[in-house]
């Protein structure tokens, strides 16, 4: 699946709340982990909605005994091919149901003797013959037991079949099945859309199969290497279009029942797993090219492909395609590729086997109302989904445990497609802050857990969901990137290619990647790396976490350690390696590239790292490596020197990553507060993007923790001091604000320039938005304000304005048809510094008619970002609790995340005595889905009045004495 842990590109870091995301992904993530242990140790679960409220009660252990008590298949049947038609009706019936009809035909071979068939469906009904709920007869010579008895088994999602007799090793039977199902809008399965059009409602089925749902939509094996050819059909309404995964094969009119239909039938798929189908039935329009024979379409509503969305992903596809067929060196495996925007879509993007649906905002592209952070998710999110085209779905990991290789994999080349389509970005950078970031701050948990986990572990759907999480996507591209650069890419992409052409139409275990990649090293000559790929990978996917390296140039002693963002944590999981890791070190000396070099034990002396006087060491370099760096203070000493007189010295990445390392360093008490800040010193001569988006997102829980206390004036006063000379360079350039910059790092970062400026007033910025925003308020229908810029010109122009701005904005709000720019205006709402303004906006979130339910807990979070909407949001939260828990206690992320939010800037002991009372008042009714949430925000605050009395003086006298 693509980027269901997306974080969307650059919305300007002006919105006063920085550094959001990488703690919201924290908790989710300790969520995740903490659920699943305290499954395991039988305690009683809270929360209703992970999916397994049908296993029976903890306090009576279910011993499965039974072949049907088994999540997994038996062995004993293959599928070999389906014929399955499906009709949706998207009318209700009769009692006001949207349902679905259909059939299937399945051909399946036995390998091993059994008098039972066990095929999964889920939440279907079935058509009965003789008291059965399906037929079987056989294919050839072989004689077919008889049907003794059938039944559904709702715990383990099995339709199962006992035989009165054997079936023959060898033999090929068909069970013919008959059902219905209903046709819902619950995003899982073949499902149910609504959207308007023109003022009209339309209906539109679809589906979301990964990673259990195909069992929804008709009986079938429903395992990855349960691979088989698909015949399908679609009946549907005439005046819709019907797709799937391969070509039409024709489209006639009929009549079914009584009524006009369309019949469509597709030619039969490839060898492919279920969890890849796809059936859309719409009346969405499409554009296409073609490519040699390949048909290339993007499919969406009427509007936004008469508006010219779509032309954009049709302008990236091609060239995304053919990079791939030369990375692979194998052909794309289809003779079709669609893609779709769906406007209810619950993950980011889906990579159905020619037929990859993604949400509108990752497919659809409006040059004139997108920013160039939505053009760069649409790049993206298609080169992740074309990505898996062949790695995933031509070859494919035989069991969910391995999903961190397909997704892992996926999230890094996405970078190499995208950037192919889009040479002039310089994008394969940007995987530093959004994946490899994203994998250090999680990963520096005690509660972590290692990218591999075995087979036996992962087996109940709930328990495939947790797969898909920060670790499997954004270490996974972490650790196979710095793979792909010991190895060298000519070596890994040859392993790739090798890998992919051995097991086209099959299935793996990730090691047979390794053997692959093996095989091209032991054939390279020249190639030396210090162990198998199999045992210095095992290091860094077998054991959580990562090492921090601490090389001291006084002595050229190198050393790992576990990195720990909490030095007090306790790490309970054991680890077969000890928490050591086998480390492939590039580096430099005073500019030049050095041998890279291995760090294979705890600690080791490197002499050529010992240097004196000027000299300087720098490791890590590009990045490349799933590891953090320390020094001795003199080295530190000589970098920051460096940056400070020759910044350009380093590379645009490793400066990025100095920041980052040292902030956190710092965080885990490795260094000081001070010496971490001090690489924020020579910011002012930064122009880069990624540098200062790094020092932003770090700064922005220093700016969280003090943005009531004292030391604010003085980290205030010196942002400004750093954030003026970047302000004036985008005047300049862009010619006193009348154009937008070229270049592709200029246009993100000038949104940085213009948000942080006029958050601490650089002259000049204010009275420029306002200006903006007051031209847009004269004439609301010509908005003269770049998309790249409006999150930030909104919510300042907000921020320094009174009820006029904050009502127009409400207005445009309601308004608005473009989905994107609701939601800018419905978070720059929230930046006014109004009190009554801000209280009557969060009376807003609970009126359904006027903010959204889905959006509801979003935008109180959005009113406690904001340092005067705080303390309003906690009362708020507290005098409406009742009715807040009613409406949203439910949905588990959602309700977790808002007390997160509402109490992400709680750092003083009167908070915490506030929140423990609050826990205590409301203890006999629970926190629901929130439980832990609730222990979690206590111990946080906990943490925060921790750093904040250790470091505030300190930090005082920093800015301080900085600033002047
Ligand atoms: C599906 O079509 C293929 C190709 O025509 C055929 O070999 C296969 O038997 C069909 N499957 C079923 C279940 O009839
Ligand atoms: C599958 O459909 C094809 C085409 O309609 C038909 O010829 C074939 O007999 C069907 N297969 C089975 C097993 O019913
Ligand atoms: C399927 O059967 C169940 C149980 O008999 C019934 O409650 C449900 O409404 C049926 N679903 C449909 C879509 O007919
Ligand atoms: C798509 O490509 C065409 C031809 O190169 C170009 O004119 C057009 O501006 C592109 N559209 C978008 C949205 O990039
Ligand atoms: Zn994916």
């Amino acid at each position: 699946m693509g980027k269901v842990y997306y974080i969307s590109r650059n919305v300007g870091l002006g919105m006063l709340v920085l550094a959001i995301s990488a703690l919201v992904i924290i908790l989710a993530l300790s969520i995740a982990y903490n659920k699943e242990r305290a499954k395991n140790q039988g305690q009683p679960r809270n929360g209703a909605s992970d999916g397994s409220s049908t296993s029976p009660p903890l306090t009576t252990p279910f011993t499965p005994t039974e072949p049907w008590d088994f999540y997994r298949l038996p062995t004993s049947l293959i599928p070999e091919s389906y014929n399955v038609t499906l009709w949706p009706r998207l009318q209700p019936n009769a009692g006001g149901i949207y349902v679905f009809t259909g059939q299937s035909d399945l051909i399946f071979r036995c390998i091993e003797e059994t008098d039972l068939i066990i095929i999964h469906a889920n939440k279907l009904n079935f058509t009965m013959f003789l008291g059965n709920h399906a037929e079987l007869s056989g294919l050839g010579e072989a004689t077919v037991p008889a049907i003794q008895k059938t039944w559904l088994v709702a715990r383990t999602e099995y339709l199962v079949i006992q035989l009165n007799g054997k079936l023959t090793v060898g033999a090929s039977y068909v069970l013919h099945t008959e059902f219905w199902g209903e046709l819902a809008d619950d995003l899982e399965g073949f499902y149910r859309s609504e959207y308007m059009d023109d003022g009209v409602k339309k209906v539109l089925a679809t589906s979301q199969m990964q990673a259990t749902h195909a069992r929804k939509a008709f009986p079938c094996f429903d395992e990855p290497a349960m691979k088989a050819i698909f015949n399908v059909t679609i009946i549907h309404d005439q005046g819709t279009v019907a797709l799937s995964n391969s070509r039409e094969m024709d489209s006639l009119d009929s009549i079914i029942d009584g009524v006009s239909v369309r019949v469509t039938t597709f030619e039969p798929t490839k060898k492919m797993s279920t969890y890849l189908l796809a059936f859309i039935v719409s009346e969405f329009i499409s554009i296409q090219s073609s490519q040699s024979n390949l048909l290339i379409r993007i499919w969406a509503r009427r509007k936004a492909i008469a508006d010219g969305q779509g032309e954009y992903a049709l302008n990236v596809t091609g060239p995304i395609l053919q990079f791939y067929e030369k990375y692979y060196k194998v052909d794309y495996p289809l003779s079709k590729s669609d893609q779709v925007a769906l406007p209810d879509f619950n993950a980011g993007a889906m990579e159905n086997w020619g037929l990859v649906t993604y949400r509108e905002s990752g497919l659809m592209y409006d040059p004139t109302l997108s920013s160039i952070g939505n053009k760069e998710s649409v790049a993206t999110v298609i080169a992740h989904e074309l990505a898996h085209m062949w790695f995933g779905n031509l070859v494919t990991l035989r069991w969910w445990n391995d999903l961190w290789l397909n997704e892992g994999f996926a999230s890094y080349v996405e970078y190499l497609g995208a950037d192919y389509a889009e040479p002039t970005w310089n994008i394969k950078d940007d995987i530093i802050l959004y994946d490899v970031q994203n994998a250090f701050a999680v990963d520096a948990l005690a509660s972590s857990h290692p990218l591999s986990r075995k087979e036996e572990e992962v087996n109940k759907p709930a328990e495939i969901s947790e797969m898909f999480n920060t670790i499997s996507y954004n270490k996974g591209a972490a650790v196979l990137r710095m793979l792909s650069q010991f190895l060298t890419e000519p070596v890994f992409t040859k392993g790739i290619s090798s890998y992919l052409k051995t097991f086209a139409f099959g299935n793996t275990v990730y090691t047979d990647l390794w053997d692959h990649l093996q095989k091209v090293v032991d054939e390279t000559p020249g190639l030396h790396i210090p162990s198998s790929v199999h045992e210095i990978m095992n290091h860094w996917i077998l054991q959580m976490g990562f090492p921090v390296v601490t090389i001291d140039t006084q002595t050229g002693t190198v050393t790992q350690n576990h990195f720990l963002l909490d030095p007090n944590s306790v790490v309970e999981r054991p680890s077969p390696f000890n928490y050591t890791w086998f480390i492939p070190i590039k580096w430099m000396k005073n500019g030049v590239d050095q041998q890279q070099y291995w760090l294979l034990q705890k600690t080791d002396v490197h002499s050529s790292m010992r240097v004196s006087g000027k000299d300087w060491v720098l490791a890590n370099t590009n990045v490349s490596g799933f590891f953090r760096v320390n020094y001795d203070s003199d080295n530190w000493a000589r970098l920051l020197s460096l940056l400070d007189t020759d910044h350009q010295a380093v590379s645009v990445i490793n400066r990025a990553q100095i920041i980052d390392d040292a902030f956190n360093l710092a965080r885990a008490k490795i260094i000081s507060t001070t010496l971490a800040l001090s690489t924020t010193k020579y910011l002012s001569k930064e122009k880069d993007y990624i540098p200062w988006q790094s020092a932003l997102k770090n700064l922005g829980y220093y700016i969280v923790m003090l943005d009531r206390t004292e030391v604010y004036g003085a980290l205030q006063a010196y942002l400004k001091k750093q954030i003026t000379p970047l302000f004036e360079y985008f005047k300049t350039i862009t010619s006193n604000w009348t154009k937008i910059p070229t270049g592709y790092s200029d246009q993100y970062n000038q949104i940085n320039a213009i948000g942080i400026a006029c958050t601490v007033d650089v002259e000049g910025c204010r009275e420029l938005i306002k200006k903006w925003y007051k031209q847009w308020m004269e004439n609301p229908n010509h908005n003269p304000i770049h998309p790249n810029l409006k999150s930030t010109v909104y919510c300042n122009a907000i921020a320094f304005g009174g009820a006029e701005e904050w009502d127009f904005a409400w207005r445009m709000f309601q308004n608005a048809s473009l989905a994107s720019e609701a939601t800018r205006l419905r978070s720059a709402l929230a930046c006014t510094k109004t009190p009554w303004l801000l209280n009557r906006y969060l009376e807003y979130t609970l009126d359904p008619t006027k903010i959204r339910r889905q959006d509801a807990t979003s935008t109180i979070r959005s009113i406690a970002g904001n340092v005067i909407g705080m303390p309003l949001a906690w009362n708020f939260f507290r005098a409406r609790w009742s009715e807040i828990f009613q409406q949203f206690g439910g949905g588990m992320f959602s309700f977790s995340n808002l007390i997160n939010g509402v109490t992400r800037r709680f750092s003083t002991e009167f908070e915490l005595q506030e929140l423990k009372k609050f826990k205590e008042d409301n203890q006999h009714a629970g926190f629901g889905s929130a439980t832990l949430a609730m222990e979690q925000a206590i111990e946080k605050t906990t943490a925060n009045i921790k750093w904040v009395t250790d470091n505030k003086a300190e930090m005082l006298k920093w800015f301080t004495e900085h600033t002047t």
